[in-house]
Parts: structure tokens; C-alpha cells; sequence
């Protein structure tokens, strides 16, 4: 057996997909555990790329089973349009499974989403910027326990009993607090049963499924969704989002205990990147901001919106490395900063007082006194995309690498070069 969690270390999108793809290869077992189609995972073989939403990213290998934990929520629609369009690409996705227990996200979800979002942002100016897919509102009813689950869903007469009380309660507050327009729910009734029955044959105990595979020695992949910054409790609540994206919530969200975690792998990029409202202190407002995003590809998976971009901040992974008891780092993108000029990192932020803060603050009013304190560093050139030994790579660039290891406290034991699956440096 050998058991590793991925988790993104900063606010998303450093290519947790690639890493779980080029691990999956040989796992198991690949599991979601928290967040839903908020996510956007990347994976690309030669030509093929493949963006998931929900699928785990260990779906195009038909001999891993890949499971949708009881901490997902889970929208069906978006699932079945996403299981359709891998079949038209000849992947099966027989190998999916998911929790009984897993949240479904229901129409109403989406709405309140939206509503709410429109409302924070008339009555403060600013609102979280969430993805509009209706997760704070499904996860909203999971905690008050109305929740509707893959369970129910996969049973018309749970699924007609729930949404009698729960829509009732959600239509009231589109109504009544927001002045929207109610849902029919006997309509809603009738498309969420097709759907339950067409999810019925994935419906499976996820934490039996894991318990089995641990106990007959086998490879077990934890996907991690979101990221460290995102994390309702040690992201920038509240710009974050309403689940545990950090290393605990891959027991949570599974249904196992931390035993049986052996590694935890955080990925990050060689600079930050942000999508969203909220606090990042490393953000590039100029030209170079621009360039890294063009270079980079920077532009949402899931709703393309354009993602802000800035340096390496230290202080954030220093704080990913602790919350999340990281083993090892997994750092993309390397490839996007070669040619750029000299690099900045942040090591450190600094107060008004004139007082130095190594560790990530706890609230924004305490993030909002702080400025980056930089450290310049050498710039690399060069096509780093066919290197794929460390000595390979331009000697600035591994300098570069060293004092990033150095400065998180955590060894960079994967190397992006590339989008490529094969674009990768393993130390
Ligand atoms: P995820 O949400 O963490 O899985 O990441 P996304 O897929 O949303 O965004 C990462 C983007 O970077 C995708 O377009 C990947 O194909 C791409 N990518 C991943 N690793 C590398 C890398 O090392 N170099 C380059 N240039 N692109 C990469
Ligand atoms: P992956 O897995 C980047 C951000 C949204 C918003 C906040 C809350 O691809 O890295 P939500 O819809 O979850 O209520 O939005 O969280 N966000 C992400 N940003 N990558 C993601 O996932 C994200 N999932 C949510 O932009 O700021
Ligand atoms: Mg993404």
C-alpha cells in the first residue's frame, strides 16, 4: 500500500491535474474528496486535452478505479454531460464509482449562488467571485442537514420527499430574501430522477472501497481540489471556498482515517496565480503581470476568466507546508519564467510598524498592513521543455529551484517543464 495526498498549495489551478494523471498511471485508486465542478483539472496526452470538472483526473486509465468521494458535491448534469463527452472520446468511465453519501447539487444551488453573489455586490462592492456553480449553497445545506445525496437522488421516493422540504425551503429563500423567481419543483423532481437513474450503477460505499484497497496492499491516489489559500478555514475566509481542500479534508471527504496517508504532495507554480476577489500580496498589476499570464495560459479552466498573476510568495507556502504536514513539492511551470528577466520571491511580509511576518497571517485586516519583502534572483533562458533531469536544466534555473526549496522548507521532488503528461523532472 502506499497512499499519497495532492493538494494545491496556493489559490488553484498549479496543475494538480497533470501530476495526478502522471501518478494515476500507476494507482488503484483515485479519489475526489471535497469541492465539485468549481474545479478545473487539466490533463494532456500528446494532442489530447482533457479538461475534468469532476471526473477524477485518474479516469482515461481503465484499470483505476476513480471514486467521487462522500465530500464532492456533486451536479449531475454537469457529470453526465462530462461522462458523455469522454465516452464520444472512447473513454468509458466504468471505472467511475460514487459515495452514497456524496451532495448533489440541485438547481436552486446555483441560483442562490448567483443571487447571493449579485447581492454582497451591490450592498459592499465586492463579492467572493465564485465560480457560479453552486457550491457555497449545496455545501450550505449539507452543514443544516437538508441535503440531498447521491443516495437519495438514485431513489425517486427519498428524492420526492427531500425536495418537498429542502426546495420548499431553498424556493422560499430565493423569494422571500432575494425577490427572485421560485423553481417548479415538481419539474425539478422529474429531471433529477432521470438523472438518478442514469447515476444509479456508479452509486458505492467510497470508505468501504478504500478500507479494501488498503488492506489488499494497494496504490491509492487522493485528488485534491481547490487549494491551501481556498480553504474555508486557513484559506483568506472569506474569499474562499466552502470546503476543506487542505490535506485533512482527503480523510474527511473519503471516509478513512490519516493512517493511511503515507505522502502528502503539495503542487504549486514558480509564481501565484489567483482567480476570484480576495487578498494576494505578491499580485503584478504591470506589463509582466500580462506577459506571465499569456505565456502561461492563464485563463480559467472552468470559467475562463482571466487569472490574476504575480511572484512566488514563500510566506504562502511556508504556511501550505505546515497545514498540510507537506512531504514533498510538486512545483509547474518553470518553462513560463525562462526569458523573463530577474525573478522576485517574497520571503517575508513587512508591517507598518516595521516589523517582520514569516508566517502567513490569520485575518485580512492583519494581511491588508502587510507588503511583500522581495528577494531578486537570477533569471534562466532557455527551452526548458525537454529537459527531464534536474542537470539538464539551465544552472540559473536550478539555482532558482534551490532557493525555493530553501525558503518553503519542503524538497521539490517534481518539475514542470510543460503541459505535457511526459513534461516533467522527478529528484
Ligand atoms: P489544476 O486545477 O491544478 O489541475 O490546474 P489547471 O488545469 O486548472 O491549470 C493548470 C494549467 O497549466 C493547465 O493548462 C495545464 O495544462 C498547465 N500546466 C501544468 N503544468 C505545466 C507546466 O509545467 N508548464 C506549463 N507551461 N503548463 C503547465
Ligand atoms: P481547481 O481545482 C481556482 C475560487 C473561485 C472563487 C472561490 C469560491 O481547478 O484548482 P466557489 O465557486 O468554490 O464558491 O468559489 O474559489 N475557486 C477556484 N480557483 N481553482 C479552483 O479549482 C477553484 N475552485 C474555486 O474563483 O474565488
Ligand atoms: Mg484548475
Amino acid at each position: 500500500m502506499s497512499s499519497s495526498v495532492i493538494v494545491g498549495t496556493q489559490w488553484g489551478d498549479e496543475g494538480k491535474g497533470k501530476i495526478i494523471d502522471i501518478m494515476a498511471k500507476k494507482a488503484d485508486l483515485v479519489i475526489r474528496s471535497s469541492g465539485g465542478n468549481n474545479a478545473g483539472h487539466t490533463v494532456v496526452h500528446g494532442n489530447d486535452v482533457y479538461k475534468l470538472h469532476l471526473l477524477p483526473s485518474g479516469i482515461l486509465y481503465p484499470n483505476t478505479t476513480c471514486l467521487v468521494g462522500s465530500g464532492v458535491v456533486v451536479d449531475p448534469k454537469v457529470l453526465l454531460e462530462e461522462i458523455s463527452e469522454m465516452n464520444k472520446r472512447n473513454v468509458t468511465c466504468d471505472n467511475l464509482k460514487i459515495d452514497s453519501r456524496a451532495d448533489i447539487i440541485m438547481p436552486w444551488h446555483r441560483e442562490l449562488d448567483r443571487l447571493e453573489e449579485d447581492f454582497k455586490a451591490k450592498q459592499s462592492g465586492v463579492n467572493v467571485g465564485t465560480t457560479g456553480r453552486g457550491i457555497g449553497p449545496c455545501y450550505t445545506d449539507k452543514a443544516r442537514r437538508i441535503g440531498i445525496r447521491m443516495y437519495d437522488l438514485c431513489r425517486p421516493e427519498c428524492l420526492k420527499k427531500l425536495i418537498k422540504t429542502t426546495g420548499e425551503i431553498n424556493n422560499l429563500m430565493i423569494e422571500k430574501v432575494y425577490g427572485g423567481k421560485p423553481l417548479d419543483l415538481d419539474a425539478v423532481y422529474e429531471e433529477y430522477k432521470a438523472y438518478g437513474e442514469k447515476l444509479a450503477k456508479y452509486e458505492a460505499d467510497g470508505s468501504v472501497i478504500t478500507f479494501e484497497a488498503y488492506n489488499e496492499g494497494k496504490t491509492v491516489l487522493f485528488e485534491g481540489a481547490q487549494a491551501t489559500l481556498l480553504d474555508i478555514d486557513f484559506g483568506t475566509y472569506p474569499f474562499v471556498t466552502s470546503s476543506h481542500p487542505i490535506a485533512g479534508g482527503a480523510c474527511i471527504g473519503t471516509g478513512v482515517g490519516p493512517k493511511l496517508i503515507d505522502e502528502v504532495i503539495g503542487v504549486g507554480k514558480s509564481y501565484t496565480t489567483r482567480v476570484g476577489n480576495g487578498p494576494f500580496p505578491t499580485e503584478l498589476f504591470d506589463e509582466l503581470g500580462e506577459t506571465i499570464r499569456n505565456r502561461g495560459g492563464e485563463f480559467g479552466t472552468t470559467t475562463g476568466r482571466p487569472r490574476r498573476t504575480g511572484w512566488f510568495d514563500a510566506v504562502i507556502m511556508r504556511h501550505a507546508v505546515r497545514v498540510n504536514g507537506l512531504t514533498a513539492l510538486a512545483i509547474n511551470k518553470f518553462d513560463t519564467l525562462s526569458g523573463i528577466g530577474t525573478l522576485k520571491v517574497c520571503t517575508a511580509y513587512k508591517k507598518s510598524d516595521g516589523s517582520v511576518v514569516k508566517d502567513f497571517p490569520v485575518t485580512l485586516e492583519e494581511l491588508a498592513d502587510c507588503t511583500p519583502v522581495y528577494e531578486e534572483i537570477e533569471g534562466y533562458e532557455g527551452d526548458l521543455s525537454n529537459c527531464r533531469t534536474f542537470e539538464e536544466l539551465p544552472e540559473k534555473c536550478r539555482r532558482y529551484i534551490s532557493r525555493l526549496e530553501e525558503l518553503c522548507g519542503c524538497p521539490i521532488k517534481i518539475i514542470g517543464v510543460g503541459a505535457g503528461n511526459d513534461q516533467v523532472i522527478f529528484r
